[in-house]
């Protein structure tokens, strides 16, 4: 009883630290419709083992409680070290690229990722999701 307490604990406490954390952009960064940018999905414990697969970023309304919004990019997710990250920053991201359409809502917007990662022994298929509100200036909807 109380070792499978423990390690539903140990599972939970190693799933929690295999998420991953958008890194960049800030909330309230400013991005530019029709223009790209850069999203930082970092991850911050890479003790235990996990087996990193996929990535999607999306953006949509803030309003939107479920789902992705728009799909800007969906692909393999391979952070790698990155020994000269400034002080206080995550040192362990991967860096994607990303364009927003033309045409979406000027005002606030809600990135999206969705994280796909295999934890632990037994390689547990996991998905961790986070936000961040941004503004979109110059978009046309
Ligand atoms: C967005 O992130 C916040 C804080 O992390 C969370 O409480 C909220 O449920 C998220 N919203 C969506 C739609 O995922
Ligand atoms: C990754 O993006 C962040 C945020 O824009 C930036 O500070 C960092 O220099 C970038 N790293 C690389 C290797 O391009």
């Amino acid at each position: 009883m109380m070792k499978s307490f423990f390690a539903l604990a140990a599972l939970a406490a190693s799933a929690y630290a295999q998420t991953v954390t958008i890194a960049a952009p800030a909330a309230g960064a400013t991005v530019t419709a029709g223009q790209s940018f850069v999203v930082d999905v970092a991850k911050p414990n890479t003790i235990s083992g996990s087996e990193d697969v996929s990535v999607v970023i999306g953006l949509g309304s803030p309003a939107i409680t479920t789902g992705l919004g728009r799909i800007l990019f969906a692909g393999p997710y391979t952070p790698t070290g990155h020994p000269d990250a400034p002080l206080g920053t995550i040192e362990f991201y991967q860096n994607i690229t990303v364009t927003v359409p033309t045409n979406v809502a000027p005002g606030e917007a809600s990135l999206r990722v969705a994280h796909f990662v295999l934890v632990g022994a037994d390689l547990s298929p996991t998905i961790d999701s986070h936000n961040v509100t941004i503004n979109v200036v110059g978009g046309s909807a």
